[in-house]
């Protein structure tokens, strides 16, 4: 079932472009995307970045084997060069907040890189399931505690490629 439909998507995801643009004049931010399920969002939102020469990194997170619920243990497969981070105002991007200990778990790690500035963003954010205290600087949806798929968000590696947020009946 839909829950948020493609037009909101790219609506919300202009929105939100045009906000980070207007932080980030006159900066060339690294834009750090976790993968696999932040790709659609990081790419869709790069692209509505107005005269900011972002450089992009990657890095791929897991937390979530095969189920609906976290593992509470964030995975991270392959490294961070800190000289790709040090000294750089960097913004980390992923598609969901749940617990929290994710996003959480890269900041502090880039942060210790001695970055310059660092903030975050999801396109969705679940603050029922939040089990550590953590914010984004920015989000695009807030929605209530259910499992959702579509737009980069996947139910054991399935779903992804969907172009709105549905959720599992
Ligand atoms: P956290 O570390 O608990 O905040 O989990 C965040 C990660 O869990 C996200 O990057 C997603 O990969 C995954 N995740 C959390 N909720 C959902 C969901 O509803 N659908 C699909 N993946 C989810
Ligand atoms: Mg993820």
């Amino acid at each position: 079932m839909q829950i948020i439909p493609e037009e909101k998507i790219r609506q919300r995801v202009r929105e939100l472009g045009k906000k980070i643009s207007a932080d980030y004049a006159g900066k060339q931010p690294t834009i750090l995307i976790l993968t696999n399920g932040g790709i659609f969002f990081g790419v869709d939102l790069l692209r509505e970045l107005k005269n900011i020469p972002a450089r992009i990194e990657c890095v791929r997170v897991s937390s979530y084997k095969s189920g609906t619920r976290s593992s509470g243990n964030p995975e991270i497969f392959g490294t961070l060069e800190p000289d790709d981070f040090a000294g750089r105002d960097i913004l980390i991007i992923d598609d969901i907040i749940d617990t929290g200990r994710t996003l959480k778990r890269i900041r502090d790690q880039v942060e210790n890189f001695g970055a310059k500035s660092v903030r975050t963003c999801a396109f969705l954010d679940k603050p029922a399931r939040r089990e550590v205290n953590f914010y984004a600087d920015y989000t695009g949806y807030e929605i209530d505690d259910v499992f959702v798929v579509g737009y980069g968000l996947d139910y054991a590696g399935n779903f992804r490629e969907l172009p709105f947020v549905g959720k599992i009946c």
